[in-house]
């Protein structure tokens, strides 16, 4: 069967404040350039979403398609737009994404037709309080937070998000709206490069890697 790469990238990149985010540069290439390029290897056809009136840049290898008001609209769309049997769903604000995570998603998605890249958390959770006062502490036993790529095949992640449209429902990742169905997604663990850029920090950060990336 085809697979396709489809890349949200229409945010409109609110908490960094540099403009759309994903033409936002590290190390000389764009969050999108780097997220196209990461992926390009391993599918038959590369869709990006973009921001209302964005020119796509000039030499992205990849087919272009406006985005929508959320990450959830924008990956319908981009699911619409593609005839591909298996598709890979990738945030473009991830632009530091490992071969080997890649390949470990591919292998999965047979399996169950879902599968998603996620890390066991680190860090001692607790939910804030009143006044960002210390609330209540929440055990990380057993807590991963997610990642992307996640990987699906399109069919059943079409069915997801037209059942999450009819229903109202929000979501923030793709695995999540296929976990509510009662689908099995796969977890296949990732990696800390593969963290999101959101806020100043996280580009501090992303500015930093690309040269130990690159080279
Ligand atoms: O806002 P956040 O960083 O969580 O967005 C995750 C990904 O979804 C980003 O790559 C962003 O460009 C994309 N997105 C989108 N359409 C929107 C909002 C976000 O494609 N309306």
């Amino acid at each position: 069967g085809t697979t396709a790469a489809l890349i949200p990238a229409a945010g409109d990149g609110t908490r960094l404040g540099l403009g759309p985010k994903a033409m936002v540069t590290v190390g000389g290439l764009s969050l999108l350039a780097r997220s196209v390029a990461a992926l390009a290897p391993y599918v038959d056809e590369v869709l990006v979403a973009l921001p209302e009136g964005l020119t796509p840049p000039p030499g992205l290898a990849a087919r272009a398609i406006v985005g929508g008001a959320t990450r959830q609209d924008s990956v319908l769309r981009l699911l619409r737009a593609t005839a591909a049997d298996t598709v890979l769903i990738h945030d473009a604000a991830r632009p530091f994404v490992p071969p080997q995570v890649v390949g470990a998603l591919l292998e999965a998605v047979p399996e169950t037709g879902a599968a998603s890249v996620a890390l066991p958390v680190a860090d001692t959770l607790v939910r804030a309080g009143p006044g960002e006062t210390w609330g209540e502490g929440v055990p990380r036993a057993g807590l991963w937070a997610v990642q992307t790529p996640q990987g699906f095949r399109r069919a059943l992640l079409l069915r997801a998000h037209e059942a999450a449209v009819a229903d109202g429902y929000a979501a923030t990742d793709d695995a999540g709206l296929i976990a509510r169905q009662g689908g099995r997604v796969r977890l296949v663990r990732g990696d800390a490069r593969l963290f999101k850029v959101t806020t100043p920090g996280d580009l501090a950060l992303a500015r930093a890697l690309a040269p130990v990336w690159d080279a």
